[in-house]
């Protein structure tokens, strides 16, 4: 396992990082601690969690997985999605964030969240308000750096431009949804985030498991999958061009000695201004297999490949731009 910086910090994180949605979901206690056990064994130092995944749950499970070795994990955690029925109890404003990160910090079992990110833009809060509420629990120690997850370009600049306004703790880090078969942040997202020196740790790099070559375009979904569980990730992934990816996936394995999900996340992990796509799985197993994405890299002819089947059509103006500046 490689250890590349989070964006312009001088924090070192692992390669790949550890997702923990499905502790307390698919992934009971016991199996959550052999995944994380296996992950810290190979090398990986970087997990991320969510207040809202298992609502609590998982924050809970991998406190306790990681209690004997707490201090050598970059431990990532979120809040801003419902945690309850009042008005407050959701959202970036003040009030829910201070609230938010004692809650966290308890189911976590720490003193301290390595990076602590907003799970969406708060369309509601004024952000010179969440900045300044960031930067107190910077200031306390309670949290060491903070982030953004599904943010769009404008609104990561409009956070920067805020923090460095009024002198405050700055987002060092994006966590967008990237894959094979979503690559709309590179139009927008992705160039601001190499722009202003942000890490960038993808979600769903897998495209929740259809990147596997598991799915077919003749059957449903098997049973115990993400697919038959999500039935709009299902409907939004299962369409001829993102087989026709998936394909192309497959035949690079096939001739490589792979596994259709080390070449995708292999894809994922070496794209420009990318640091460390985050991976999830239910079990040891499919750890195992997406920690073999690492140690190897796709020549540049198997990246053609998988361009000429994945990128997307640019748009006005990111077309008219690209061309004025061939
Ligand atoms: N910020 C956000 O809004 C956001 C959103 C989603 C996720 N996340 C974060 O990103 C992490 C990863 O997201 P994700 O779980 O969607 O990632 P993913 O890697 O795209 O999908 C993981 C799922 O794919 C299947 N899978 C994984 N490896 C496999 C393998 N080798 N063979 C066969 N199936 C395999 C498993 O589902 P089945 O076995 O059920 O098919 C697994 O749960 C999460 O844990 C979370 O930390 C963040």
């Amino acid at each position: 396992m490689e250890y590349r910086k989070l964006g312009r910090t001088g924090l070192m994180v692992s390669e790949l990082c550890l997702g923990t949605m499905t502790f307390g979901n698919e992934a009971d206690e016991e199996t959550s601690k052999r995944v994380t056990d296996r992950f810290i064994e190979a090398g990986g130092n970087f997990i991320d969690t969510a207040d809202v995944y298992s609502k609590g749950l998982s924050e809970e499970i991998t406190g306790r997985a990681i209690k004997d070795y707490r201090d050598d994990v970059v431990l990532a955690t979120k809040f801003r999605f419902p945690m309850g029925d009042g008005p407050n109890d959701r959202g970036a404003s003040r009030k829910h964030i201070v609230a938010a990160c004692e809650a966290s910090l308890k189911r976590l079992g720490t003193d301290y969240i390595d990076l602590y990110q907003i799970h969406c833009w708060d369309a509601h809060t004024p952000p010179e308000e969440t900045m300044a509420a960031l930067d107190d629990l910077v200031r306390s120690g309670k949290v060491l750096y903070t982030g953004c997850s599904n943010f769009s370009g404008w609104q990561i600049e409009k956070s920067l431009r805020v923090s460095e306004r009024y002198g405050l703790a700055r987002f060092d880090c994006l966590q967008p949804q990237y894959s094979l078969v979503v690559r709309d942040i590179e139009h927008e997202v992705l160039p601001v985030c190499r722009e202003e020196g942000l890490g960038v740790i993808p979600w769903s790099p897998l495209a929740g498991g259809f990147l596997t070559g598991k799915y077919s375009r003749e059957d449903a979904p098997p049973e115990n999958t993400r697919m038959a569980a999500w039935t709009d990730t299902w409907e939004r992934h299962a369409t001829p061009e993102k087989f026709d990816i998936v394909d192309r996936v497959s035949g690079i394995a096939g001739g490589r000695g792979k596994e259709p999900a080390q070449v995708a996340l292999n894809w994922v992990k070496d794209r420009p201004g990318v640091t460390s796509p985050i991976i999830g799985a239910r079990d040891v197993d499919q750890l195992e297999k997406n920690l073999g994405a690492t140690g190897w890299s796709l020549d540049p002819g198997e990246q053609d490949v998988l361009e000429e089947a994945s990128a997307l059509p640019y748009a006005y103006p990111y077309n008219m731009i690209a061309r004025a500046n061939a």
